[in-house]
Parts: structure tokens; C-alpha cells; sequence
């Protein structure tokens, strides 16, 4: 359990860094990230390369005793590099070449930025491969930012043509898996394909899924690119990428499988404000930020790499400049967030950034440190950290950090991710309102509403410890994941559409939920999207009724027996031995009486928490945490021992609990 910081010495005047560094250090800093954006320093023209700032800045930190991460700078290619070569910038779906001023312009299917990211990405991984005090390498910087994964450029259409031979091998395999006989789609040539941009109407969904497909493997290509070059040149240090926060363009799991650990960056506030939440719940949780939106990030990214290896790479410290409005975390609250990452097993938490800048795109994003270098309330926060985890002292933190490592799955619950499914609803919603990803994290935040601890893992991850799996969006049919959940002894929860969808997009052999027909002991004979104020309301057997919105289904039961059900007597839940199914959408309390039943066959126990409170376990580690705006009393058992904090947890409060051996 680590901070780290992210500095731009670019940013600032070379007779500050020292006194930067050291003032890091005093605070409880020990990484610190930089250069992601310093190819214009790094080499101004083409091949004049100025090293002299950039070794000195890492000798600066490194003598100060700060481990540095080091980046590739290929987020940022600079002006003379795309007056050079225009071609390698990513066009969008109107065909608008995006132009330099900003970041991300490139395309990642264009052959020449590749060599140019090779080269340049050698270049530094040369220089600095083997210096002491570089331990890690970021690649890149946030993949798809901006949303800058689609491209439409000439070498994009390109590489699909050949993507698509390569997947159907003739065009007669392609038209017959699109189904396009449909509306005469029909092509003669893989080289008559385009991407699906500019159509009349809607283009194929099959069309559409493949060109994601075809986007997350030029990603995943992109960056292995990197990370080859890395490992070559510098031998024995973790290589990461920092992922985005509800970002769902390529598939994480598969760009991960080339990383050492998954880091991610984390904006609870700019979130709460940018993405599906309620005006109700945008308003309450304004200044604290959802209590699950990093949790949510925090437990999948835990889920990508070997061994669970994870760390937030960037965090909020003060308002940003980027969402709809942005609002200061309450003090306390980068306090609390950054225990909460350490809570679910986070190795290293570093802010974003040591200083704000007081110029360019980023002026009013907060820094730990004002831009006239004074403390700002994130730095003094960041500082409680460094200090309590002084206190907690070496032999309590080696051990919270062991029970990270020792990655058990008793007790806990998996919550499976598949982008591919993702994909699917996003490009084929049928209701305006069905968003997989936001139904994936309303299940999530009611698991842990309940007490649960949730790893989420890929469709391709071992199943066989954990008691309870849930598939909250998993629209693709796998029949390979079906046979694992037949073969576990886990009870398994299947939100609605699961399975209905194969791999081209079309329906899924049978009804839906196809391979997952035989453990929910149903066929789903008719599908409804329901517009705004169009409701259900759901009855449970204890006779207390939830709602059901956006999405209902007529499920024939072949096997399955109704626990719950629609006004009309409908089934809403079915259940067939260890399977449940949900015939709709559900509301908070709907996803609460359904898990609280599951969970209770699983032999999970589950807590009815106070409003905005979070415990998280890990191993015999409690961690409270509250978001609330009162002070709630909360312990988990007498002989619990209390490490932080106390019974008694202000707002923004924290507390660390030792549990007994028999709790
Ligand atoms: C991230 C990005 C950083 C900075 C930050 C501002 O998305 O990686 O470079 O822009 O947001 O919040």
C-alpha cells in the first residue's frame, strides 16, 4: 500500500524539481509517473532527440529516492510528426480527418504511426530500460480516451478487409453469417467491404459488431507492439496501461493479457456527473462521488491481469475541468477514496497530479498543490494517508497485503464482464434506455449494498470457487461458459437477454437464452423495451412488491418455476435448480430481494448496511467506509479489534477492523 504522484517536469522550471521531488517524498510519496505527453520535448524534429531535461529529471527524483514510472509518449504525436504523415490520423464516422491541438489523434490501424510508436517507444525503453530508478512502464496513455478506438480511415478499412478474411476465410462464410441476403447485402469481395459508416439506415449489427471487434484487436495489437519493446529493453519491470472508468470501446480483458498489472484512473465526481445516474442520485452524490462507481473499477480491474495485480494510476484530488459540472470533494473524501482502493487491493494509489497547471486545457483541474505551490487540500489529505499508513505500521500493512495476494474466492461473488456482450446491447439497445453497462453496475452496487465482496472477472475466468456467479448483461451466447456454470456448484443469476446472441449478432441457436437454456429451465418467447413511466410492478413471496422498467420478457417455463411475479401474473424471476432468471429489469429492491435469495442458497451471508456505508473484506480485514452525510455507528462483531477509526464513523469516515478468527 503505496501513493504515488503523476508530475509533468516538462510542465515547470528545472529549479523546481528537486524541491518537488523532496517535498514528494516528505508527503509520503514513493512513485511518481511521468512523461506520457513529452514527445514534443523528447524529440522536437524529427530524429533530434533532447535527452539532457528528461535525464535529468529522473535522476532528480530517483536521488531523491522516488520510484518513476515512465511512459511511453505515444498519446501525443507531435505536430511534425503529422505534418509528415497526415494519414495517420483517425478519421471519425463523418469522414473528418481529427486534427492536432488536442491528443489522441492518431489512428491505430495506420501502419506508418505504428512504426512511429515503435520507434519512439524504443527510443525511451533504450535510455531508460535499465536505469535504477525507473520500476515500471506505462504504455500510452488511457486507450480509447476521447473516443478515439473508431476510426474510419483508409488504413482502417483496410485492415478490416483483411481482419475479415482472416475470421471468415471466404466472403460466402461472411454473407451467410451476416444474413446478408437481407435487404441484398450481399458482397462478392472481403475487398468490397467498408466500414459500417454512412448508411442510409442502420448498418448490419453483424457489420457493426465486427468492426468493434476488429477496433479492440488493433488496440490490443497497438499495444503489444509496446510491451514487446518494453520487456526487451527492460527486463524485470511491471508494464501497465492505465484504463478509463465506465469505458467499454475495446476489450480490457484482451489487452490485459500483455500487462503485469491493470492500472486505472479514477474520477468520482466527474463519473457521478457524466454518466446514467439519476438527477436524484447526481445531486446526492455530488460531492462524494457513488459510493460503487470505484469500487466497481476497483474489482474489475483486480479481475485483469496474473494474480490480481492492480493500481489506480490516477486520482481525483480536488474538482476537474472535464464533466458537465464539477463540483469539490468533500474534505475527507480523497482521504476516504484512496482507502477504499487500498480496501479492495489496490497496490500503489497515485494522484493526478502534484501540481496544478495554470495554463492550457487542464488549468482548473485541481493538482495536490495550487499552481503557486502551495498545499491544496488533496495534497493534505494524500499526507493523513501517508501518515496513517506509517502508523498502522509495516506488520498490520504486510498483512493486509497478503491477504490481497492470496486472491480467495470463498465467500465472495463473481460478477462476469464480457465486452463482446457489451457490444451487442450497445449496438442493438432495442429500448433506448438499455445500457449493459449500467445494469451490470446497478446489480453490482446492490451486491454490495448487501454486505457482499464481488470480484469481477471475464467470461474466460475460473468460476470453480466461488458460490454465487452473476451475469447481470451477458447477451453472447457461450457455450463454453454454460458448460462451466453446469459443471460448478455455484448458484448462478442471469440477467435478461442473456445468451440471446451469437457471435454474428444474430439470434442465438434456438430461443434465447440458447446455450443457457438448459440451466435456467426456460425458453424466451417475446422481448418489450418499456418507454419512460411504462412500469411493472414485481411480487415476491414474502408478498412485497419492487418495480420492473425499461425491459420486460414472456418466458416460457420449461422446467423453471416462478418465485416472483408482473402485475399480470406473469413470471419476472425464474428458478431452475441453481439457476435464476430475470425476466426484466429491475429496480434497486427488486436486485436486493432477488440476490438476498440467491445468496441465502449459496450460503452467503449478507448485512443489510446503512444508507451510503460500504464494508469491504479481505482476508480477515474490515474496512468501513462512509459516504453518508451523518455519523453511523457500525462494528462487525464484539471481539473485533479496531485498527483505524472507530465504532462511531463520521461522514467521510473510515475505519480498519482485525476480525476475530470466527467471524
Ligand atoms: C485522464 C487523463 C489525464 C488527465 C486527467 C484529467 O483522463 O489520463 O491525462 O487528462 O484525465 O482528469
Amino acid at each position: 500500500m503505496q501513493l504515488g504522484v503523476c508530475y509533468y517536469p516538462e510542465q515547470w522550471p528545472q529549479d523546481w524539481w528537486a524541491d518537488d521531488a523532496a517535498r514528494m517524498v516528505a508527503l509520503g510519496i514513493r512513485y511518481v509517473r511521468i512523461a506520457e505527453f513529452a514527445w514534443s520535448r523528447i524529440e522536437p524534429e524529427a530524429g533530434r532527440f533532447e535527452w539532457a531535461w528528461l535525464d535529468q529529471a529522473v535522476d532528480t527524483l530517483h536521488a531523491a529516492g522516488l520510484k518513476v514510472v515512465l511512459c511511453t509518449p505515444t498519446a501525443t504525436p507531435p505536430k511534425w510528426l503529422v505534418d509528415a504523415d497526415p494519414a495517420m490520423l483517425a478519421v471519425d464516422a463523418g469522414g473528418q480527418a481529427r486534427g492536432f491541438g488536442s491528443r489522441r489523434h492518431y489512428c491505430f490501424s495506420s501502419p506508418t504511426y505504428r512504426a512511429q510508436s515503435a520507434r519512439i517507444s524504443e527510443a525511451v525503453a533504450r535510455r531508460y530500460g535499465q536505469h535504477p530508478g525507473v520500476v515500471a512502464w506505462q504504455t500510452d496513455n488511457e486507450y480509447g480516451c476521447h473516443n478515439t478506438v473508431l476510426s474510419y480511415s483508409a488504413a482502417a478499412r483496410q485492415a478490416f478487409r483483411e481482419w475479415l478474411a482472416q475470421q471468415y476465410a471466404t466472403v460466402e462464410a461472411l454473407n451467410s453469417a451476416w444474413g446478408n441476403v437481407f435487404w441484398s447485402q450481399e458482397y462478392r469481395r472481403f475487398a468490397e467491404i467498408d466500414p459500417p459508416v454512412g448508411t442510409v439506415t442502420e448498418a448490419n449489427p453483424a457489420h457493426r459488431l465486427d468492426y468493434r471487434r476488429f477496433a479492440s484487436s488493433e488496440v490490443v495489437a497497438f499495444n503489444r507492439i509496446q510491451t514487446d519493446l518494453i520487456r526487451q529493453h527492460s527486463p524485470g519491470r511491471d508494464v501497465t496501461h492505465n484504463f478509463m472508468g465506465f469505458f467499454t470501446e475495446f476489450d480490457h480483458h484482451d489487452v490485459s493479457a500483455d500487462l503485469d498489472v491493470a492500472t486505472w484512473d479514477s474520477y468520482p465526481l466527474g463519473f457521478t456527473q457524466d454518466f446514467f445516474l439519476s438527477a436524484e442520485d447526481k445531486r446526492r452524490y455530488a460531492r462524494t462521488g457513488h459510493p460503487d462507481i470505484p469500487s466497481f473499477h476497483h474489482d474489475l480491474y483486480r479481475g485483469m491481469c496474473q494474480g490480481g495485480r492492480w493500481w489506480v494510476m490516477e486520482q481525483q484530488p480536488g474538482p476537474v475541468n472535464w464533466a458537465q459540472w464539477n463540483p469539490a470533494p468533500l474534505d475527507g473524501m480523497v482521504r476516504l477514496w484512496t482507502w477504499q482502493a487500498f480496501a479492495h487491493g489496490a497496490e500503489v494509489v497515485c494522484y493526478f497530479r502534484w501540481r496544478q497547471a495554470p495554463f492550457a486545457q487542464e488549468q482548473m483541474h485541481a493538482g495536490l498543490n495550487r499552481p503557486d505551490r502551495s498545499l491544496d487540500q488533496g495534497g493534505m489529505e494524500a499526507a493523513q494517508v501517508a501518515q496513517e499508513l506509517r502508523a498502522l505500521g509495516p506488520v498490520v500493512s504486510d498483512a493486509i497485503v497478503a491477504a490481497r495476494a492470496s486472491a480467495a474466492t470463498a465467500g465472495r461473488v463473481a460478477l462476469v464482464l464480457d465486452y463482446p456482450s457489451l457490444w451487442m446491447a450497445q449496438i442493438q439497445p432495442q429500448g433506448a434506455d438499455f445500457n449493459p453497462l449500467e445494469i451490470s453496475f446497478q446489480a453490482y452496487s446492490a451486491l454490495r449494498q448487501l454486505g457482499l465482496d464481488v470480484d469481477i472477472v471475464s467470461s474466460r475466468a475460473e468460476l470453480a470457487g466461488y458460490a454465487l456467479v452473476v451475469l447481470p448483461a451477458h447477451l453472447r451466447e457461450d457455450s463454453a461458459l454454460a458448460l462451466r456454470l453446469e459443471a460448478s456448484k455455484a448458484q448462478v443469476v442471469f440477467g435478461p437477454r442473456a445468451g440471446s446472441k451469437n457471435q454474428a449478432m444474430a439470434f442465438a441457436e434456438g430461443l434465447p437464452p440458447g446455450a443457457f437454456a438448459k440451466l435456467a429451465g426456460l425458453r424466451v418467447q417475446r422481448v418489450a423495451s418499456l418507454p419512460p413511466g411504462l412500469e411493472d410492478s414485481v411480487r415476491w413471496p414474502d408478498g412485497s412488491t419492487t418495480a420492473n422498467s425499461r425491459w420486460r420478457e414472456d418466458v416460457q417455463a420449461l422446467g423453471a418455476e416462478a418465485v416472483a411475479h408482473f402485475a399480470d401474473g406473469k413470471p419476472a424471476l425464474l428458478r431452475h435448480g441453481r439457476s435464476w432468471y430475470s425476466a426484466g429489469w429491475p429496480d434497486e429492491a427488486g436486485w436486493k430481494q432477488l440476490f438476498t435469495l440467491a445468496a441465502s442458497e449459496a450460503g452467503l451471508q449478507t448485512h443489510s448496511l446503512p444508507a451510503d456505508v460500504r464494508s469491504t473484506r479481505l482476508g480477515e480485514w474490515l474496512f468501513v467506509q462512509n459516504f453518508s452525510s451523518s455519523t453511523v455507528e457500525f462494528s462487525p462483531s464484539n471481539h473485533a479489534q479496531c485498527l483505524l477509526g472507530a465504532r462511531a464513523l463520521a461522514p467521510q469516515g473510515l475505519a480498519i477492523w482485525k476480525l476475530s478468527a470466527s467471524a
